[in-house]
């Protein structure tokens, strides 16, 4: 038991740089006595003393903001960080090394009996406010962004953010060829949403990618028509677009904003 309590207490040093000491983390630490009530909860639930165990669980979540379900089953070296308005329901299923932040919910879609909960896999980490809802995988070692919203399996080592969540798919191609037309537009997308996610670019980005991938097709289609016709003709390349264009739209900003 104590050796549990050692490893919960040291799982709590790895992932929070604010913890200090010891004492500290036993007396302050809202994540580390939710999970020591649901212990005792889980054990007696399974007893099948169930309203003990949900008395424990309630009187639990007037104490630390964080209410867990007696039935719900979770591993070792779970942390909740901060924890005020966590909810995890009663057929989530979390695995080890599993961190979530303030505001998560693991809940269910639907009011049937019977696995209506999500299960989360190892070491996965869930951002401050993120809700994932029903009864499906998050694979080991992904990560869910902050405030996002999942309704879907979510696969091993996978990032998703937003609403609903989407995995993040970085491929250092199209990462490249997006950086060189943004820098052509004057168009940092880097400098705006790294700091403040903006819808505005985003949509921009997505119009590009997607022009590209038109493109793309459309090349490989003239390919393979020229291999079938050889009368086809095809009105040679399509016009480049005009880096200078780009920089009066740039100029044209910049001078604005000198103006203001
Ligand atoms: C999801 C997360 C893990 C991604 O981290 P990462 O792998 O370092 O990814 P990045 O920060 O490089 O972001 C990648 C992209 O996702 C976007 N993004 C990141 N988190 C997002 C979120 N929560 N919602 C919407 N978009 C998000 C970024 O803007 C970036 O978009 P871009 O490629 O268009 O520029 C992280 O952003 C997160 O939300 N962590 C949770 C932290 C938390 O809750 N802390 C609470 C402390 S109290």
């Amino acid at each position: 038991m104590f050796d549990r309590l050692k490893e919960d207490i040291n799982s709590v040093f790895h992932r929070d740089p604010a913890a200090r000491n010891t004492f500290e983390v036993l007396t302050n630490y809202p994540g580390l006595h939710a999970l020591l009530f649901h212990r005792l909860a889980h054990r007696i639930w399974l007893k099948d003393f169930k309203w003990l165990a949900r008395s424990i669980s309630t009187f639990s979540r007037w104490l630390t903001g964080i209410e867990i379900h007696p039935g719900a089953t979770i591993g070792r070296r779970f942390f909740i960080d901060h924890g005020m308005g966590v909810v995890i329901g009663e057929t989530t299923v979390i695995g080890d090394d599993v961190t979530l932040y303030q505001g998560v919910t693991l809940g269910g879609t639907s009011w049937n009996k019977g696995k209506r909960h999500p299960t989360i896999g190892d070491g996965v980490v869930v951002g401050a406010g993120a809700k994932i809802l029903g009864p499906f995988e998050v694979g080991e070692g992904a990560k869910v962004g902050s405030n996002s919203v999942v309704t879907k399996a979510v696969p091993a080592g996978a990032t998703v953010v937003g609403i609903p969540g989407r995995v993040i798919v970085k491929s250092p191609e199209s990462d490249g060829r997006r950086k060189e037309m943004e820098e052509r537009m004057g168009f940092d997308a880097y400098g705006v949403t790294e700091e403040m996610p903006d819808p505005v670019a985003r949509a921009m980005r997505s119009l590009l990618d997607h022009m590209h991938a038109v493109d793309e097709r459309i090349e490989k289609m003239c390919t393979a028509i020229r291999k079938v016709n050889q009368d086809y003709v095809d009105n040679g390349k399509l016009p480049p677009l005009d880096a200078e264009e780009f920089d009066c739209v740039r100029d044209d900003s910049s001078e604005t904003a000198e103006n203001r």
